[in-house]
């Protein structure tokens, strides 16, 4: 939801702090601030996207300590006030803050019995203000910021420099941030990306840390007592959050795909023996005994939980439910450790998410995450984690995070169906052929981006849009509308096929195409039937089809090439594309949608 940067080192701070805020903007852009540690604390602060606060900056400046933030509201509107640093009376101690302080009402009330004057209206700004409480009692900015996050309700990431110190503080408590390890320099991140290009080792807080960080590294204190968290490799390239030449981080996304299937299946296929190896802790005799896989997530994550609910159905003969997390309520009968409770997040942040993964451990279910994320809270809930290895996605909407989640699930059928012995060699090696295909056929269809601009701009103002698809085409119709609604804003909807005549087609007019999965996988028989039906009221017809099927019905006809149950999910690649067109012939802000932030870790 918000980003925070921070460095300490013997460079210009600004334009890192800066240069991480641009990296992190997806985490929210409805207003940035840095604060930098000169003679005496200088802060920068202002509503508005990262670019704006850039140009606001001095040119220059002496500091070589700071933090910034990058902001999406949840407490006050997206004003100059409530942009992040806060800062005290004083005006000594600057503070940025990613999360919720639950009980902020009530300390405010405190302060403002001491006197204390406050300047925003976000639960935020208690903190400076109570730092500054501690340091006038005569503590020092460490003891004095201990003690102040001893007295927080809620969840947080917190970053706080003082005017007079090289130190940056730390601390965490169901909120990511993380330390990149320069050579005489230390970065602070709520994710790697803020520091990529400057720093390859990481190590993550964990929940109750408290660290200070220097320009010589970071030392990490939990419950009074310092401890070692470790320093990890980052695999994610140093030019992964640039735009490498697209205008776009979506479109260059689009693109990334075939290279992010290539990382998803990287080692976990054996050809031969038609298997698949995971690395994941789920034993033979665990899985044998499964009644029911639970997917829980949200938005984009949701529909990838569909399509795999079919194929782990499919090819693991277990029974799979898919919950939206915000709905989910766990039900796991009077074994609950025979429900496997799989969290499927990109970011491994999403609120819904995390909260609907803890009740199922709560219940006794067995746990597995999911995400694209190292060092996410997910991956420190879950009893195992499957990466789907898709490298950063800064894009809000989410794109080869989707095709990559859809692949290791696929993978993950096909490892739970071998160990329950529910499919064949064989057979496994057929679906393993498919799944390894995906990089190559995906290639093939970005190759035809031209074609697929065309028909977005013949299409790109019609009154509505309805996507249909049947089996594994209709989480595929349900992805394709989000993504056109979420970046172009127009009104776009998924359906069953089947249903379109069971109310939707009293919306269907000649100004509302229908883009409809025509794959295998996906039923196309049957479709077409719903095909007719709109385009005998007069809708034009966008097919994406396999082997030609209802090419003659389609106005127009995106081809998909042969690769049996991945088919529907090389349609969404065109999807994808005619979304991004859409909206790039309105002038839509793509890759930081109205209203949207990529990792919402509120409810
Ligand atoms: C849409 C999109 C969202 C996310 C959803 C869950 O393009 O990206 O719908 O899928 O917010 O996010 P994660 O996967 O991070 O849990």
């Amino acid at each position: 939801m918000c980003g925070i940067v921070g460095y300490a080192g013997s460079r210009d701070a600004l334009p890192l702090l800066v240069g991480g805020l641009e990296n992190l903007e997806y985490r929210g852009y409805d207003s940035a601030g840095v604060a930098l540690v000169e003679d005496d604390l200088t802060l920068v602060k202002r509503s508005g996207q990262v670019e704006e606060l850039a140009a606001a900056v001095p040119d220059a400046s002496d500091a070589t300590v700071g933090i910034g933030h990058t902001r999406w509201s949840t407490h006050g509107e997206p004003t100059d006030e409530n942009a992040h640093p806060h800062t005290d009376c004083t005006g000594r101690v600057a503070v940025v803050h990613n999360g919720i302080i639950e009980n902020y009402d009530e300390l405010k009330r405190d302060l403002r019995e001491k006197g204390h004057t406050f300047a925003s209206d976000t639960d935020t700004e208690v903190v400076p203000h109570l730092v500054e409480d501690e340091l006038a009692a005569g503590k020092t900015p460490k003891d004095a910021f201990v003690d102040v996050v001893a007295r927080l309700h809620g969840s947080f990431a917190l970053a706080m420099v003082v005017d007079d110190g090289d130190e940056i503080y730390l601390a965490r408590q169901d909120s990511p941030i993380c330390v990149g390890h320069g050579d005489g320099e230390t970065f602070v991140g709520s994710d790697v990306t803020a520091f990529l290009e400057h720093a390859r080792e990481v190590t993550y807080l964990e929940n109750g840390d408290i660290a200070v960080v220097t320009p010589d590294g970071v030392t990490i204190e939990h419950d009074g007592e310092v401890v070692e968290r470790g320093v990890e490799e980052i695999e994610w390239e140093a030019d992964a959050a640039e735009k490498g030449g697209y205008d776009h981080y979506m479109l260059k996304e689009i693109h990334e795909q075939p290279r992010a299937l290539r990382q998803a299946l990287s080692g976990r296929v054996d050809e031969l023996a038609g298997d698949v190896d995971l690395d994941v802790d789920l034993p033979t005799e665990y899985l044998d005994s499964l009644e029911e896989i639970q997917i829980v997530a949200c938005g984009t994550s949701y529909h990838a939980g569909l399509y795999a609910a079919q194929l782990l159905e499919r090819y693991a003969d277990v029974r799979v439910s898919v919950h939206v997390a915000s709905e989910y309520e766990f039900g796991g009968g009077r074994d609950p450790w025979r429900t496997l409770a799989v969290a499927v997040t990109q970011s491994g942040e999403t609120a819904e998410t995390l909260s609907a993964l803890r009740e199922a451990a709560r219940a006794g279910a067995r746990t597995l995450a999911v995400t694209n994320t190292v060092g996410s809270t997910v991956t420190r809930d879950a009893d195992e984690t499957l990466y789907i290895r898709a490298g950063p996605e800064i894009g809000v909407a989410a794109t080869k995070t989707f095709v990559s989640q859809v692949a290791t699930l696929a993978l993950l059928a096909v490892h739970v169906g071998r160990r329950r012995d529910t499919i064949p060699a064989a057979d496994a090696r057929d679906v393993l052929d498919a799944i390894r295909g995906l990089p190559g056929a995906v290639q093939q269809i970005l190759d035809t981006d031209s074609q697929i601009r065309e028909v977005a701009r013949e299409y790109a103002d019609s009154s509505a849009f309805f996507f249909i698809g049947r089996k594994l085409g209709h989480p595929v119709a349900l992805e394709g509308a989000l993504k056109l609604k979420e970046i172009s804003y127009d009104h776009a909807e998924g359906f069953p096929a089947g249903e379109l005549k069971h109310g939707p087609l009293a919306l269907v007019t000649d100004d509302t195409p229908i883009i409809a999965v025509l794959t295998r996988g996906a039923n196309p028989d049957a479709t077409l039937n719903s095909v007719k039906e709109a385009e005998s009221r007069g809708a034009p017809v966008i097919g994406l089809s396999s082997a030609g099927r209802g090419d003659k019905y389609a106005d127009a006809a995106l081809s998909v090439p042969d690769l049996g149950v991945m088919e529907p999910l090389l349609a969404n690649v065109h999807m994808q594309l005619l979304a991004y067109h859409i909206a790039n012939a309105k002038g839509r802000a793509i890759d930081k949608p109205r209203n949207l932030a990529k990792s919402v870790t509120v409810e």
